[in-house]
């Protein structure tokens, strides 16, 4: 399939948007400096924290898991049997725990991600959330695919 443009620029910090790219859903995450900073500090919560089970390209093998570390591209799509996760970017939500540093919650059997789509341990999901081929072309232009 032909890949998909988005506009990053009229996205605001801490605001998810959704594309659609080969019938799949694509999130599109601005992440605030906050945002990014909470990824440091749960590895020890991850099942695999580095993506050494490749869930991505080469070019976003990186903590962030992303080529902007402001900017999250990830497929919508749970790793466990595919419903689509809620985005629950608020730390410390009263269902989610005291040490949930925000991320994604799926509500189909209540697999957790974190806000890079790293996957907790002891959740039915096996594995990181995907993130697609993506690349930026000059200011605020994201190309899915
Ligand atoms: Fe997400 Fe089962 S499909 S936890």
């Amino acid at each position: 399939g032909a890949p998909v443009e988005a506009d990053t620029s009229n996205i605001a910090p801490g605001a998810l948007v959704t594309v659609e790219w080969r019938g799949r859903p694509v999130w599109i995450l601005h992440r605030t400096p906050e945002q990014i900073a909470a990824l440091g500090g749960h590895d020890g919560e991850l099942a695999d924290p580095a993506s050494r089970v490749r869930q991505q390209p080469a070019y976003t093998a990186n903590p962030t898991r992303s080529l902007k570390p402001e900017f999250l591209v990830l497929t919508a799509i749970c790793t466990h049997l595919g419903c689509i996760p809620s985005y629950r970017p608020e730390p410390g939500a009263a269902d989610l725990g005291d040490d949930w540093p925000g991320g994604f919650y799926c509500p189909c059997h209540g697999s957790k991600f974190d806000l890079a789509g790293r996957v907790f341990q002891n959740v039915p999901a096996p594995s990181n959330m995907e993130v697609p081929p993506h690349s930026f072309r000059g200011a605020g232009k994201l190309l899915i695919g």
